[in-house]
């Protein structure tokens, strides 16, 4: 049997359950369009897949700001530099309390439950929580009560709750209100912040509600890199004095957190209305075409179960990158479209995007309004 045997098989395996996964080289074209150099020649995709969601990842001055090397080595070490701790001076005032950054969202989670929670903790977390939240509750000694997603029932000895403040696949919200007055409530808004609340600082925020720690990403909406963790000053002492996640990793370059900061600035309501405009244009049309969309915000799920994977491929052909969602990321039978909005994308985009939609998922149907035909590949 050949060394890497199981490995080949294990593989195999993957491919055999329609499981593989493959990556794509895009090179971007303004905020909202890419080029698929090894794709058919002289498309310009749509692009409905990114989380980019105010449009600022190719924004000039984001891209001006990422100009640095790298930082050599963890921050508390040599890697520490005058950019990060600007960085995170302008979250602490965004928020009103201690900010610390991390390298990314996934490793935030990880830091937040390994190292602020132990084993007199029960943590209640939503079933439909992303990994990193999953994967930082393995780590961590706290025992775990997994709610329904959406339920505000907890056990009676919970001392945690752990909710996304907007959740990445259903593109619904978690019921604040109703949660029941357990010691500490954890809001992870990767996919609020910035988009949704008084100055974007997210779903609990639009409700006057203050987590006691509040996860964020600096990849999404703000166009850069990276991650932070709003909580307590204590919380902050020890995310760096005893969370691994921060401790042994090398620090995000400079120009990373220079450019984060610079998206922050950017990232004003005159943008997040405008991400709600176009929100707003194409959760109506899908509405009007009789295509049921869950959630109410600027991720638009589409359940198409067994057809996801031929309906996204559909929709490349016709100039859309649209997201694919399957098992194991949703549960089987949940696979479904994962639409993403962009406050940089244009009410033609929307209404050709709607036009594609109605083309993949009802080709039954010839009602489709004029305006609103796909006009095919577009370039
Ligand atoms: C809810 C949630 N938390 C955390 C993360 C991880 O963030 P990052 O991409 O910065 O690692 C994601 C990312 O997709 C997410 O959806």
């Amino acid at each position: 049997m050949s060394r890497y045997g199981r490995w080949q098989r294990r593989a195999e395996q993957i491919e055999h359950d329609g499981l593989r996964r493959t990556l794509r080289a895009l090179v971007p074209v303004g905020a909202t369009r890419a080029r698929w150099p090894e794709g058919p020649a002289g498309i310009v995709y749509d692009v409905f897949s990114s989380n980019d969601y105010l449009g600022l990842a190719e924004h000039p001055e984001v891209k001006a700001a990422m100009a640095s090397g790298g930082s050599g080595a963890a921050r508390l070490i040599s890697g520490n530099r005058r950019g990060h701790e600007a960085l995170e001076e302008a979250l602490s005032a965004l928020f009103g309390r201690p900010a610390t950054l991390f390298g990314s969202g996934y490793l935030a989670n990880l830091a937040v439950y390994s190292a602020l929670f132990d084993a007199d903790d029960l943590v209640a977390s939503d079933a439909l929580n992303h990994a990193s939240i999953i994967d930082g509750l393995r780590l961590s000694k706290a025992r775990r009560a997994i709610l329904p997603h959406g339920s505000s029932e907890v056990p009676s000895d919970t001392t945690a709750i752990a909710v996304e403040g907007l959740y990445s696949m259903d593109g619904d919200f978690p019921p604040l209100p109703a949660l029941p007055n357990v010691p500490l409530l954890v809001v992870d808004e990767a996919h609020a912040v910035g988009c949704i609340g008084p100055q974007g600082r997210g779903y609990a925020a639009t409700l006057g509600i203050t987590p006691d720690i509040i996860v964020g990403t600096l990849g999404k909406a703000f166009g850069a890199a990276g991650a932070f963790v709003v909580g307590p000053p204590a919380v902050r002492e020890i995310l760096v004095s005893a969370s691994r996640p921060f401790i042994y990793t090398t620090a995000m370059p400079e120009g990373v957190a220079a450019a984060a900061r610079v998206g922050l600035e950017l990232a004003t309501d005159a943008r997040r209305e405008q991400l709600r405009a176009a929100t707003q244009r194409l959760r109506s049309g899908l509405a009007q075409l009789g295509i049921p969309a869950l959630g109410s915000a600027h991720i638009v799920p589409i359940l198409t179960g067994a057809s996801t994977m031929a309906a996204a491929h559909a929709l490349l052909g016709r100039g859309f990158l649209v997201g694919a969602v399957r098992y194991p990321t949703v549960a089987r039978g949940q696979e479904r479209l994962r639409i993403t909005l962009s406050a940089e994308h244009d009410a033609d985009q929307v209404d050709r995007l709607l036009g594609a939609l109605a083309e993949v998922l009802l080709p039954g149907r010839n009602s489709v309004p004029e305006q609103r035909a796909g006009r095919g590949i577009s370039g």
